[in-house]
């Protein structure tokens, strides 16, 4: 398998304490119910992560300032911007002024054409590192131009090799403090959910475009607060005795984790590659139900009430629809109208089960070596485990699943 350039690999840290799950009543987030609404402290813009390289300081430092247009040479990143720590935090930083920004931090950078240039030239990067990326993932035998084709193609994607499953894992021996860090790697996707793919909206037509409304319909709790799965998400972290404030673990989130947002803020913000940013959502929602119900059982298994578990269970219900919708109205109604869109929603299905499966893959050996999966808690990695298994071995292990967590 091509590798995507330099992945530093996960910096040796302890694990949390041993796994003694702790009974339901013990838990911090024992009382958390459904119908819980994050509180307005816990919805604005985080702090500024600190740095983890050259690129990301001189981005971070440049956001402490007034927005200027006027920057100075970028040095370039320390490692590569798909999955590297410098260059996907910087990226994400740089995405992160087109969702809620970070506090204290001037609004007007977000057009700032001296980080816009910025961003460009880190896209280029990025989608090439994206496109290699997505051919580690075998291309399905059929006519992309051909819409009646599509949810076959996709099922043919996610059909083939894919990365270890973090939710069996987490369903049949993972601790509590695993879980813990489990809903930590996934904050940053998750409590934006659904927003990277509204993108879309405004650039699809017709039946496609109604097919995504329906479904970001449910994403955004059909009207409801405390049904928008982003708040969902924050409940369980509540339940979990996490901190659900928006960007509150960002220093902790390796940026094999980072990735997949970025992926969909790159698909998302670019109107040519609409046809990848749909392909990204048809498989989130494509392979969702499974793992969703995993990490809802693993969730009982350590005695979380139904409060925290529903974010896993809504969407067994919601997305045993939504593959169908996303496969077939969404998906299949853009190629059959925009035939020339079919090899992107490829792409897009392709790039995500890759960036998914090499998460997953150095989530799980972390694990397994009695490490943490998260960066540690004050400064950025110094060096390597040694016994780091390098990305191709990760691919290769022996307890591949078709299933893995998205949405
Ligand atoms: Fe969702
Ligand atoms: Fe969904």
């Amino acid at each position: 398998m091509p590798t995507t350039g330099t992945f530093p690999a996960f910096p040796a840290f302890p694990a949390f304490p041993a796994a003694a799950d702790a009974p339901a009543e013990a838990l911090p987030g024992a009382e958390v119910r459904y119908g819980t609404v994050l509180l307005p402290d816990q919805l604005r813009p985080g702090q500024l992560p600190r740095p983890r390289g050259p690129l990301s300081a001189f981005v971070t430092d440049a956001l402490r300032r007034p927005a200027s247009s006027d920057l100075g040479p970028a040095p370039p990143p320390a490692d590569d911007v798909l999955c590297g720590e410098d260059g996907a935090l910087a990226l994400y930083c740089l995405y992160e002024l087109h969702y809620r920004g970070f506090a204290g931090v001037d609004e007007r950078w977000e057009w700032a054409p001296s980080l816009l240039t910025l961003r460009h030239r880190l896209e280029e990067e990025l989608e090439d590192l994206v496109r290699r990326e997505a051919e580690t993932v075998p291309m399905p035998a059929c006519d992309p131009r051909a819409g009646d084709c599509i949810p076959a193609a996709l099922r043919a994607v996610i059909a083939g090799p894919s990365g270890p499953s973090v939710s069996a894992y987490l369903a049949e021996q993972g601790s509590l403090e695993q879980f813990r860090e489990f809903a930590i790697l996934r904050s940053p996707l998750q409590l934006k959910e659904a927003d990277p793919h509204s993108w879309a909206i405004p650039r699809l037509t017709g039946p496609a475009k109604a097919a995504l409304v329906e479904i970001q319909a449910d994403e955004y709790g059909n009207g409801t607060a405390r049904d928008v799965h982003q708040n969902l998400f924050g409940v369980t972290m509540l339940g979990l005795g996490l901190d659900a404030g928006y960007g509150a673990y960002l220093d902790r989130v390796p940026g094999a984790a980072l990735a997949s947002v970025n992926l969909a803020s790159f698909f998302g913000l670019h109107r040519r590659l609409r046809g990848a940013l749909v392909g990204h959502l048809a498989v989130f929602e494509m392979t969702s139900v499974e793992p969703m119900a995993a990490y809802g059982a693993a969730l009982r298994r350590h005695g979380l009430p139904a409060g925290a578990r529903h974010f896993f269970s809504v969407h067994v219900v919601a997305d045993a629809h939504h593959q169908t919708l996303a496969a077939e109205a969404l998906a299949g109604n853009l190629v059959r109208g925009e035939p020339q869109l079919g090899a992107d929603v490829l792409l897009g299905a392709r790039a995500i089960m890759a960036v998914e499966g090499r998460w997953s893959a150095r989530v799980l050996a972390a694990w397994r070596d009695g490490r943490s999966a998260l960066l540690p808690s004050a400064g950025p990695p110094d060096e390597a485990p040694p016994d780091e298994a390098p990305p191709d071995a990760d691919r290769s292990d022996a307890d591949q699943s078709d299933d893995f967590p998205r949405e």
